[in-house]
C-alpha cells in the first residue's frame, strides 16, 4: 500500500515495464468525418509511464477513456499503432504472435467479468489449469491438479477439493472471481494487469477480493497494473497513480501527491465527486466536470478537456463548436426576448454554421452587429471561449470568427508528478494537434497557482 515502505511491500526502484509513447488506434470500417478524414478512434494516444518492481500502479480514467484498451495493448491482446512497451529487453509493441506467445505466461491479466475469463463448459480445475497444460508447465492432469489446488487455496476457495470439480455457474460471483485470479496467477507471472477486478462484485466481497489480490502480491512477488474508475480503491491500494482522459495520461505520480494535492483540473474534478474518508474533505463541491466525455472519434483541439474543465483559458484549444456550445448553453438560461434577439442576430439558424476547427462562418449574421455583441457578452459566456478570438469579419454577407491555434499541453513535473496542464506553465506537447501559436507561450491564467 501506499503508505508502507518500498522494501517492506518488497518494491524495488527498477523499472519493469516501461511504456514510451504508446499509441493504440481503431481505424472505423469505412467511416468518414465531416472533414473527410476516415474516422480513427484515438483509444490509447501518446501515453508514456512506466511501472516498477513489486509496486501496483492504478490507471483511472471515466468509461471510454482507454484504459482496457492500454492494459490490453501492453498484453499483445491489441495491436499498437505506434510508440514501445519494454519489458525485460523485449519491445512488447514490435512482436509477432508467434514471438509474443511464449512470453504470455509471464503476463497475467485479471478481467473484470468472471464469465468472460471462465470457460462455462469446463471444470474449475481445467479452466483454472488451462495455461498450464497451454504453456507446458505440467504435462499430465495429476500436476496440473495439484498446482491449481495450492492456488485455489491461496485465493481462499479451501479446501479445493469442494470446488475442483465443479463448473463455474455453481459458484458464486465472489467464487467465481477468485477462480479468474487463481487462473492468471497459476503461471506465476511477474507482471499482472487487472482490469476492472472487483467492479463485478457485490460492493459486501470486494474488499475482500481486492485485499487478497494484494496479498497475493506481497507472498509472490507481483507486479500490478490496476485499472479500475473507483478513485477511493486506487487510494488505498496504488504506489502510484495514472489519471487517463480521452485516451491520454493528465496527470501521474506517487498515490499520496496525486491524491492529497491533485495539479491537473480533471483530476481534481474526478476527486471532488468521490467520497474519501478524509474529514478535510467534508462538504467538497461532489460535481463531475461538467458535461459528457466528448466522441472519441473527433477529440477536442488543444487540451483535450478543455471544454468541461472549470479553469479552462485563453490557450486551452477554443474551436469553432465551442462558441456554438456556449451560445446554445447561455441561451437556456437567458429570457424569451434575449434569446430570440440574439438567434436573430447569428442569422436565425444556427444549423446553418459552418464549423471548422479555428473557424465559424454565420451566412446571414451582421459582422458589426455581432462584434460588438461578442465585445460586451463574451466575457460572460459560460466558458472562456471568447479569450480566444482572434477576428470577426465580414464575410460573403455573414460573418467569420477566427480562433487562434491552441497547443496541447506537454507533460511537465510539477511538485513530484508529471502533469498535462497550462495551468503551470503554457507548453507544446512533441508531436500534438495545434501546435501553437508562439505568442500563446506569454499567455498566463489571472489565478495560475
Ligand atoms: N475494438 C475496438 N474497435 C473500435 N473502437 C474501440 C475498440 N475497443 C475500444 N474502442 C474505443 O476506444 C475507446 C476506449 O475504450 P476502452 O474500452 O479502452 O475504454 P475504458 O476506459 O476501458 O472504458 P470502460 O471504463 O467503459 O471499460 C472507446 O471510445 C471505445 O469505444
Ligand atoms: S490545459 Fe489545464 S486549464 Fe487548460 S483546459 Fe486543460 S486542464 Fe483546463
Ligand atoms: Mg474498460
Amino acid at each position: 500500500m501506499s503508505d508502507g515502505s518500498a522494501a517492506a511491500a518488497g518494491r524495488s526502484d527498477e523499472v519493469v515495464l516501461d511504456v514510451d509513447h504508446l499509441c493504440t488506434y481503431f481505424e472505423m470500417g469505412g467511416g468518414v468525418l465531416s472533414t473527410g478524414e476516415p474516422a480513427v478512434v484515438r483509444a490509447v494516444d501518446d501515453v508514456s509511464f512506466d511501472i516498477r518492481g513489486g509496486e501496483i500502479f492504478g490507471l483511472v480514467g471515466e468509461s471510454g477513456s482507454g484504459k482496457t484498451t492500454l492494459g490490453r495493448t501492453i498484453l499483445g491482446l491489441v495491436k499498437a499503432t505506434s510508440g514501445s512497451i519494454t519489458w525485460k529487453d523485449h519491445d512488447l509493441a514490435q512482436l509477432d504472435e508467434k514471438r509474443f506467445r511464449p512470453l504470455r505466461r509471464h503476463l497475467g491479466m485479471i478481467f473484470q467479468d468472471p464469465a468472460s475469463a471462465l470457460n462455462p463448459a469446463m471444470t474449475i480445475v481445467q479452466g483454472v489449469g488451462h495455461p498450464l497444460r497451454i504453456h507446458g508447465i505440467t504435462s499430465n492432469r495429476r500436476e496440473t491438479r495439484a498446482k491449481v489446488t495450492e492456488m485455489l487455496e491461496r485465493c481462499g476457495l479451501a479446501p479445493a477439493e469442494r470446488y475442483l470439480d465443479v463448473y463455474p455457474d455453481d459458484l458464486s460471483g465472489g467464487q467465481k472471481q477468485r477462480c479468474v485470479i487463481a487462473r492468471a496467477l497459476i503461471t506465476e507471472p511477474e507482471l499482472v494487469v487487472a482490469d476492472e477486478p472487483v467492479a463485478s462484485l457485490d460492493m459486501s466481497i470486494r474488499a475482500k477480493v481486492l485485499e487478497l489480490m494484494f496479498d497475493l502480491k506481497e507472498q509472490l512477488g507481483l507486479t500490478y497494473l490496476y485499472i479500475t474508475h473507483d478513485l477511493a480503491s486506487g487510494r488505498f491500494l496504488c504506489d502510484r497513480i495514472g489519471i487517463l482522459y480521452l485516451g491520454q495520461l493528465v496527470e501521474w505520480g506517487a498515490s499520496e501527491h496525486v491524491y492529497d494535492a491533485p495539479q491537473h483540473p480533471y483530476t481534481q474534478s474526478l476527486l471532488n465527486a468521490v467520497p474519501l474518508p478524509d474529514p478535510s474533505r467534508r462538504g467538497r463541491d461532489k460535481r463531475l466536470p461538467r458535461g459528457e466525455i466528448p466522441d472519441a472519434l473527433s477529440p477536442p483541439a488543444g487540451c483535450r478537456f478543455h471544454p468541461r474543465c472549470p479553469q479552462a483559458f485563453e490557450p486551452c484549444g477554443w474551436e469553432g463548436r465551442d462558441l456554438v456550445d456556449a451560445l446554445e448553453d447561455r441561451w437556456t438560461r437567458v429570457d424569451e426576448d434575449t434569446f430570440e434577439r440574439e438567434l436573430e442576430m447569428v442569422g436565425g439558424d444556427l444549423d446553418a454554421v459552418e464549423v471548422e476547427r479555428q473557424r465559424l462562418h454565420f451566412p446571414k449574421a451582421d459582422a458589426a452587429r455581432f462584434g460588438e455583441w461578442l465585445r460586451e457578452h463574451g466575457p460572460q459566456l459560460p466558458t472562456a471561449v471568447h479569450s480566444a478570438i482572434t477576428d470577426v469579419s465580414d464575410d460573403d454577407g455573414g460573418v467569420t470568427v477566427s480562433f487562434g491555434p491552441g497547443p496541447e499541453p506537454a507533460i511537465q513535473s510539477v511538485e513530484g508528478r508529471d502533469v498535462a496542464c497550462h495551468l503551470h506553465g503554457v507548453t507544446v506537447r512533441d508531436g500534438g494537434s495545434h501546435v501553437g501559436d508562439p505568442s500563446h507561450a506569454e499567455h498566463q491564467p489571472a489565478d495560475a497557482g
